[in-house]
Parts: C-alpha cells; structure tokens; sequence
C-alpha cells in the first residue's frame, strides 16, 4: 500500500501527457483532495475551476501569456502541456492568506493525482495573463467568481513523459536548532 509520503517521494512535474482523459472519477478525487486542503481560520476561500483541455479559451490565454511570458519551455505545446484537464484555483481577493491556502490546495490535488498514477504540473506562468487585460474575459470563462482572483492551476493528465524527482541538498537548507 503506498502511503501519502510514498507519493510526496515520488511525484515530480509532468511536462507532456497521452490523449487519455481524466474519468469523472479521477476528476472528483483530485477536487476532493483541494476541498480537504486547510485554510487560515477555516475562510475556505478557495473556489475551484475544472478547465477541459479542449476548451478554446485555453488556447487564447495561452496567447497572451506568451505576449508577456514568452513561449515557454522548448516543445511544450502549450502552457500547459496538451493536458486533458486543467484545475484552476482562485481565491478572495484581499484575505491575506489566499496565496498560501490556495498553494496547499494545489499541492493536496497534485498528490491525489499522483496516487491515482497520473502526472500533473503546477502552473504558475499565466497569471500575467490571468491578471491582465482580459482578466474580466478569462475570469468569466473559468467561472472565477465577482470578487476572486486566480492564484494558481494545475495540470492533471496521463503521463507522456517521465522525469526524476527533483534532488536536493538537505544539509544546504536544513538547520536543525
Ligand atoms: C508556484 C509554482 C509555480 C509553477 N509554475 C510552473 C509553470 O508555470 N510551468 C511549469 O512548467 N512548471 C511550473 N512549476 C513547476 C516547477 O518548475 C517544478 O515544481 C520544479 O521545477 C521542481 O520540479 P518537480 O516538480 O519535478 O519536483 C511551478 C511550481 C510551483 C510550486
């Protein structure tokens, strides 16, 4: 049986994924593993868009993050990586803990994901794009609420590709006092 350590040990970041989509099932674990997330004083702040692949505001955001952000890594396809679902999380503008609730959350749904087998990536790069311009546009498609802002996306799909998990040096940033 693995454990939640077992998959804090071996996920890594996914950069290319099958055509495989996410069942409902699967779908339903990874927004549960958000929801279960803490938040600072339980303001459970944070709202939850469940973004299809194929949905062709993808592919405008990801036009305008490229204005600002460039093209990205070599040979991705898009910002987030031909992924079939796309989690993106925002949260109360203005509630000082937002950013680091919103980073648990992600977190706890990137773990979900890779117990279930499936590869993710955390997407930071288009929040220029998200906080933009179009913000009012963007916000509307993703159903990000009057009043909320986006804080970060993750990408979930079935792997395409595998990578190392990161390597560190712990004696270089731990201390123990
Ligand atoms: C807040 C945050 C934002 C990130 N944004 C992106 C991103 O926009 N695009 C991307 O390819 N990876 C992104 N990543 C993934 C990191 O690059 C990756 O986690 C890091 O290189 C360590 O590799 P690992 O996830 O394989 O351990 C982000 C990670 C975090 C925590």
């Amino acid at each position: 049986m693995s454990t939640v350590f077992d998959a804090i040990k071996s996920r890594s970041s996914t950069r290319g994924y099958t055509d495989e989509k996410l069942t409902e099932d699967e779908i339903k674990k990874i927004v549960l593993a958000g929801l279960h997330a803490p938040t600072a004083t339980n303001r459970q702040e944070i709202r939850f868009s469940v973004v299809n692949g194929d949905n062709p505001v993808l592919k405008e955001l990801d036009e305008e993050k490229n204005k600002s952000f460039g093209n990205g890594r070599p040979g991705a396809v898009n910002f987030y990586y031909g992924a079939p679902t796309l989690f993106i999380l925002s949260a109360e503008e203005g509630f000082k803990w937002s950013r680091l609730d919103a980073g648990i959350a992600v977190q706890n749904m990137a773990l979900e994901a890779e117990e279930l087998g499936l590869g993710s990536v955390i997407i930071g790069c288009i929040e220029g794009a998200m906080w933009g311009e179009k913000r009012a546009y963007f916000d509307k498609a993703f159903k990000i609420p009057e009043g909320y802002k986006f804080e970060i996306a993750l990408a979930v799909g079935h792997k395409g590709t595998s990578k190392e998990p990161h390597t560190f040096d712990e004696s270089e940033l731990v201390e123990y006092v």
